[in-house]
C-alpha cells in the first residue's frame, strides 16, 4: 500500500516535472521579452500561460521542446528597434523570418549572436546604416535577405566568411563603393541591384545574370555577363518552376518542409525522366498572383488568427485551383511552414478601398464555429485577396456532386442533417451581426463546408455586397437566388433563407439546384419538388444514396417541409434564419447529433407555419 503511494507520487512529480519540462522556459522569457518592448500593431497571441511550442503564433520549436528553432512574424507591424538582449538569448534559432514589418534603426547587433541561424529574413523594414562587419558567428548561414532596407556603406567583404551562403539579396538598399570580389561557391541567388555601387563586376560574380546588378553605376561593358550562371541546380530546367520558385524551394528546404520537398522534387524530376511528354501533367499548379502585381504590400490579419506568412509567401506558395466561382477563383495555397489556407482571388470588385477595408473589419470579426473565418485579406488598386482556413474535405457541393463514380461515397443521412443544422447556426449568427442586419448574399452548397465535427460551416460571408451586380440571366443559372432579387447586392436576409431551402432540397434529392434532366430542358430544382410533391408522391423526391438508411423517413420529411417553407414565393412567408435552426433541431431533439436513426422525434412537433405536404407515411 505505502509503496503503492510512493509509487503514485513519484509518478505525478515526474509527470508535472515532464510537463513542466516540455517547453523552453528561458525561450519563452527571451520572446516575452521581446513582444513587450517593442511596438507592434498586429496583437499576438502569446500568452504566458500557454505553451510557447504549441499555441503562439509563429513559434516553432525542436522535436523534443528544448528550444525555439524558428520565429516567424511577417507583416505584423512591428516599429521601431529590436529591443537588446531578447532574438539573441534564442540560442537555438534556425530561422528568423521578420520581413515586412517597420522595423527601424541600425542591423540588429542581438542577431549577431545566433549561431546556429541558416536563413535571415529582414527585408521589407526600415533598417538604416552600415552592414556589420563581422559575421564569423554564422556559421551556418544560407539564406540573407536584407533587401528594401536603407543601408548604407559598403558591401564587406567579411561576407566571404559565411562559407553555407546560397541566397544573398541586397538589393534596393543604398550601398555604394565597389563590388567586392565574394568569391563563395555554395552562392546560388545574388541580388545587389538598386543600390549605389560603382566599378566593375568581379570576375567571380560574372556567373550571375546581369539583374543582379542593374540599377547602379556600374559600367555597361563590364556589367554584360552572357554566361549563363552555371551553378543553378538542373531542377529549373525540368520542372516548369519561375525563378522565385526555385528560391522559394531553397528557402523552404530550409525550414522543416525539407523532406517534403525535396520528395516532391524527385518525384517531379523522376515523373520528368521517365516521360517527357508528361510536363503537361500538373496543369492545375498555378500561382496565386503574377509577380509583379502585389509587390511590397501587406496583408492585413485578423486578431486571433494563429497564421504567420505575408504576401510575398502567397505568391511564393505554389497553388492549387480549388474552384472559380461567382466571385472568382480560390486556390488551395501551401505555405513553406506547412499551413495551408483557402485564397480567394476576388474579380470585379467595385467598391473602394476605405469601404472594402470597412466591410472586411466586419466580417473579420465574426467568429463562430459554423462560419468559416476570415484570417486575412489584401487590398490593391489590381489585386483584392481574401484568405480563409482551408477544408480539406472540400464544400458540401463538391461532395453531393462528385462525379458518381467508384470511389465515390455518398454522404450519409446523418451528415446531411449535421450539415444542415451547421449551416443554419452559421447564417443565423451572421444574421444577428451589425444589429441583425447582415445578409450573406452567396449562400450555396459550393459556399458550406464541413468543419471538424462533421457539421456544416458557411464561408463567403458578405462578400456580395462588394461586387459587381450579376445580371439577371446568370442570377437564374445558379437556381440558388429568391425570385425578388435582381441585384446581388441587395441579398436580404429573407433571399438568404430561399438560398438556404434550395441548399436543403439539394441535400435531400442529391440534385443540382439547376440540372439538366438528359435532353435539353433545364429543370429547376425547387419547382421540380413542387410539382413532385403536389402530385403526392413524397417518396420521390429523395436521393437514392438515402434509400439504404432505415427509419429516416420521417425525419427527412420534416426537412423536406422545412426546405419548402424556406423557398416560399413571398419574402415575408419565409421563417426567419433562427426559426429553422429550431426546426431542424426538433427533427432530432435539441443537439441530439448522436442519437442512431429512428425517430426519437416527438409526435406532433411539425411546427404549424408549415406548409401541409401530401404524404408523410
Ligand atoms: C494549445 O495547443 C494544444 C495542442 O495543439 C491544443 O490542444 C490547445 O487547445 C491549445 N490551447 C490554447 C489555449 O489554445
Ligand atoms: C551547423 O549545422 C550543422 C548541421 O547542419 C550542425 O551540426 C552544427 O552544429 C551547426 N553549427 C553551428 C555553429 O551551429
Ligand atoms: C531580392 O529582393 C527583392 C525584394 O526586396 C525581390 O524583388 C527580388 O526578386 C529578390 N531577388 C531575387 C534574385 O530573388
Ligand atoms: C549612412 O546614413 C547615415 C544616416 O542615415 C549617415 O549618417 C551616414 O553618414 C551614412 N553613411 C554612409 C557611408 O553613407
Ligand atoms: C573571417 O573570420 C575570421 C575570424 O573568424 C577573421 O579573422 C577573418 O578576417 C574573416 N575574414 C574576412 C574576409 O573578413
Ligand atoms: C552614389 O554615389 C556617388 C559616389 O559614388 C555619390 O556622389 C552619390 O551621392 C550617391 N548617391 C546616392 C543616392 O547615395
Ligand atoms: C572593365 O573593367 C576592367 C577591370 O575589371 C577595367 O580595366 C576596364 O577599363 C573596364 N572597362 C570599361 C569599359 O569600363
Amino acid at each position: 500500500m505505502d509503496i503503492k503511494i510512493i509509487f503514485l507520487a513519484f509518478l505525478v512529480c515526474g509527470t508535472l516535472y515532464l510537463l513542466a519540462r516540455a517547453e523552453p522556459v528561458e525561450d519563452k522569457r527571451a520572446l516575452l521579452d521581446f513582444i513587450d518592448n517593442i511596438n507592434h500593431v498586429r496583437k499576438l497571441n502569446w500568452d504566458e500561460r500557454t505553451s510557447v511550442c504549441y499555441n503562439w503564433t509563429g513559434i516553432t520549436c525542436n522535436h523534443d521542446n528544448s528550444g525555439v528553432i524558428a520565429v516567424r512574424l511577417p507583416s505584423s507591424g512591428f516599429q521601431g528597434s529590436i529591443p537588446l538582449n531578447t532574438l539573441g538569448r534564442l540560442s537555438g534559432l534556425q530561422i528568423l523570418n521578420l520581413k515586412s514589418n517597420g522595423i527601424s534603426g541600425t542591423f540588429p547587433s542581438d542577431l549577431l549572436k545566433l549561431g546556429n541561424l541558416m536563413s535571415l529574413y529582414l527585408q521589407f523594414n526600415n533598417l538604416q546604416g552600415p552592414l556589420p562587419s563581422d559575421f564569423s558567428v554564422w556559421k551556418n548561414l544560407s539564406v540573407l535577405d536584407l533587401s528594401s532596407n536603407a543601408f548604407n556603406g559598403s558591401v564587406p567583404l567579411s561576407l566571404l566568411n559565411l562559407t553555407h551562403l546560397e541566397v544573398l539579396n541586397l538589393s534596393d538598399n543604398s550601398l555604394s563603393g565597389d563590388i567586392p570580389d565574394l568569391n563563395i561557391p555554395t552562392l546560388q541567388v545574388l541580388d545587389l541591384s538598386y543600390n549605389n555601387l560603382s566599378g566593375a563586376v568581379p570576375q567571380s560574380l560574372k556567373r550571375f545574370p546581369r539583374s543582379a546588378f542593374l540599377g547602379n553605376n556600374i559600367s555597361p561593358e563590364n556589367s554584360t555577363s552572357p554566361a549563363p550562371p552555371p551553378r543553378i541546380p538542373p531542377k529549373k530546367h525540368k520542372s516548369k518552376l519561375s525563378e522565385s520558385g526555385i528560391l522559394g524551394i531553397i528557402l523552404g528546404s530550409c525550414a522543416l518542409g525539407f523532406v517534403l520537398i525535396a520528395l516532391l522534387l524527385v518525384v517531379s524530376h523522376r515523373k520528368k525522366r521517365k516521360d517527357k511528354s508528361t510536363t503537361e501533367a500538373s496543369p492545375k499548379k498555378e500561382k496565386v498572383v503574377s509577380e509583379h502585381q502585389g509587390n511590397g504590400g501587406r496583408l492585413t490579419f485578423f486578431e486571433g488568427c494563429n497564421l504567420a506568412f505575408d504576401l510575398e509567401d502567397l505568391l511564393r506558395a505554389s497553388a492549387e485551383v480549388l474552384g472559380k466561382g461567382t466571385f472568382g477563383t480560390t486556390y488551395k495555397a501551401a505555405l513553406e511552414d506547412a499551413t495551408t489556407v483557402a485564397v480567394k482571388r476576388l474579380k470585379e470588385v467595385i467598391v473602394g478601398k476605405k469601404d472594402f477595408e470597412q466591410h472586411m473589419a466586419i466580417v473579420g470579426n465574426i467568429r463562430h464555429e459554423n462560419v468559416a473565418p476570415l484570417r486575412a485579406y489584401y487590398y490593391s488598386k489590381d489585386e483584392k485577396l481574401v484568405v480563409y482556413d482551408y477544408y480539406n474535405q472540400g464544400s458540401v457541393s463538391a461532395l453531393l456532386h462528385a462525379k458518381r463514380g467508384e470511389n465515390w461515397t455518398p454522404l450519409d443521412w446523418e451528415t446531411r442533417l449535421k450539415v444542415a443544422m451547421g449551416a443554419a447556426r452559421g447564417m443565423a449568427h451572421i444574421h444577428s451581426q451589425t444589429g441583425g442586419k447582415l445578409a450573406h448574399g452567396n449562400i450555396k452548397a459550393s459556399n458550406i463546408f464541413i468543419n471538424s465535427q462533421q457539421y456544416g460551416c458557411v464561408c463567403d460571408v458578405g462578400l456580395a455586397t462588394l461586387m459587381n451586380p450579376i445580371t439577371p440571366p446568370a442570377i437564374r443559372a445558379t437556381g440558388y437566388r429568391a425570385p425578388e432579387i435582381t441585384d446581388t447586392r441587395k441579398a436580404t436576409q429573407a433571399s438568404d433563407v430561399y438560398s438556404f431551402g434550395v441548399f436543403i432540397l439539394e441535400l435531400l434529392t442529391g440534385k443540382s439546384p439547376v440540372y439538366s434532366s438528359g435532353g435539353e430542358e433545364i429543370i429547376h430544382l425547387v419547382r421540380w419538388v413542387h410539382s413532385v410533391v403536389r402530385e403526392e408522391w413524397t417518396g420521390e423526391v429523395f436521393d437514392v444514396e438515402l434509400l439504404r438508411y432505415p427509419n429516416i423517413e420521417e425525419e427527412m420529411v420534416s426537412m423536406l417541409q422545412i426546405g419548402m417553407s424556406c423557398v416560399e414565393r413571398m419574402p415575408e412567408q419565409r421563417p426567419k434564419i433562427e426559426d429553422v435552426v429550431k426546426m431542424l433541431e426538433e427533427i432530432r431533439g435539441v443537439n441530439t447529433g448522436n442519437t442512431p436513426s429512428g425517430g426519437t422525434r416527438s409526435p406532433g412537433s411539425t411546427p404549424s407555419r408549415l406548409p401541409e405536404i401530401g404524404t408523410s407515411s
